[in-house]
């Protein structure tokens, strides 16, 4: 048993209800000049610095604020090629279409095996050093039974938070025949895929799969025990967000363009709502509305959606920085969104919160507070992180 005291922590961001009235803080439960100890990868202790116990090795945080690590509910990092030429070609005034997903899957069927894993190992490095800890990630990019198959089994190399995301697109060998489709990936796909998933999720919008499309899938991914998440409203109002509330879903992404019944269900249901600012940032959409959400009692996480096509960020400071400046989110909401929010997106209870027993997902900030995320947006505030009490960065 080997125990390790991060003290001298100037602002430690805990998300513990317990501290939140002597934080003056809404839901942070800030401590200062605290210390956190962590035995065999778990918080074990946090308090004051001045009473903290004895421990085999000693971090000196120097002033700096600890926050729990990012918990990035929603990323799509198994894929081939670029699409940088689409992303450039929207800034001159293209519209994002969800067809652009059938280039990634070209190009992620062409890739080995070899050249996906190299590819995501060097996103999870990325993520690690940006304060990420928690990463789920969905397959997608390959929408045939071995290839949809292989990108599950690639991810779980990676994180246990895996989504079978076979109904992101209809495949082009396919064309005109959604229905056909769906069959194979409630049958075949789905017997192949679910071994190696933790969820479902569908893509339910306009160009990509109708609302009864959608209910079948995730009907089909419930029953085989993969817990539901929705991708819905991005592109315009529809009705998935209902679906996602009606099947339980644990999430729902995007949320864009919501009705107000839509807000006031999310509000009265446990359902997150997931918002993805880098897609509207790398679209030049209308940035969802965070404050009407908050405001309707619903619980928001904040996640990249790190994709070649819609958001190619792995950056989740610069989330919460957008979603502060554009979206109506305080700092210290957007803090708490991108932590204990992701993990309720994940129905994670042992991340995104430094308590006794969670897993020691820790963030060393190069800054005395957590506003500094959104304060000095694009600056690299990440200076040290530990995944289950181990340094991954810094
Ligand atoms: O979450 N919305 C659907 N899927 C991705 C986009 C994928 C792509 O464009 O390649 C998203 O935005
Ligand atoms: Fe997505």
């Amino acid at each position: 048993m080997s125990s390790h005291l991060i003290t001298g922590i100037g602002q430690l961001v805990t998300n513990d209800l317990e501290h939140d009235a002597a934080a003056g803080v809404e839901r942070l439960g800030l401590l200062h000049d605290a210390a956190v100890r962590v035995v065999d990868g778990l918080v074990d202790w946090v308090g004051p610095a001045a009473d903290a116990p004895e421990a085999d090795s000693v971090t000196d945080a120097a002033g700096a604020a600890l926050i729990p690590g990012f918990v990035d509910s929603h990323t799509h990092i198994v894929f081939g090629g670029d699409r940088s030429a689409e992303f450039e070609a929207r800034m001159s005034g293209q519209a994002y279409s969800a067809g652009g997903i059938r280039s990634t899957v070209a190009a992620t069927r062409a890739a080995s095996d070899d050249e996906l894993r190299t590819r995501l190992a060097g996103f999870m490095t990325e993520l690690h050093a940006q304060g990420s800890t928690t990463i789920e990630v969905k397959s997608g990019y390959g929408l045939t039974v071995d290839d949809e198959a292989r990108m599950l089994r690639l991810a779980a190399e990676v994180t246990d938070e895996v989504t079978f995301l076979g109904a992101h697109v209809v495949p082009a060998e396919f064309a005109g025949r959604g229905d056909d489709y769906v069959d194979l990936v409630v049958g075949d796909m789905l017997d192949a895929c679910a071994p190696h998933a933790k969820w479902v999720d569908v893509f339910c919008e306009t160009g990509a799969f109708t609302p009864e499309q959608s209910r079948r899938v995730l009907e089909a991914g419930a029953a085989r025990g993969l817990g539901v998440r929705v991708h819905a409203s991005q592109l315009g109002p529809g009705v998935g967000v209902q679906l996602a509330i009606e099947l339980g879903a644990a999430a729902v992404d995007h949320c864009t363009f919501l009705t107000d019944d839509d807000v006031t269900a999310l509000g009265a249901f446990d359902t997150v709502a997931t918002l993805l600012p880098g897609v509207e940032f790398s679209t030049k959409q209308p940035y969802p509305d965070a404050r009407r959400l908050l405001e309707a009692g619903a619980t928001v996480a904040l996640a990249s959606d790190c994709n070649p096509g819609s958001s190619f960020t792995s950056s989740m400071p610069f989330c919460i920085a957008v979603a502060v400046r554009d979206m109506g989110m305080t700092p210290a909401e957007a803090l708490w969104s991108s932590t204990a929010g992701g993990a309720r997106a994940l129905r994670r209870t042992d991340v995104g919160r430094v308590v006794v027993g969670a897993r020691a997902d820790l963030v060393q900030l190069k800054a005395p507070s957590y506003v500094h995320l959104a304060y000095r947006p694009g600056v690299p505030l990440v200076d040290r992180v530990w995944k289950d009490g181990v340094l991954v960065s810094g």
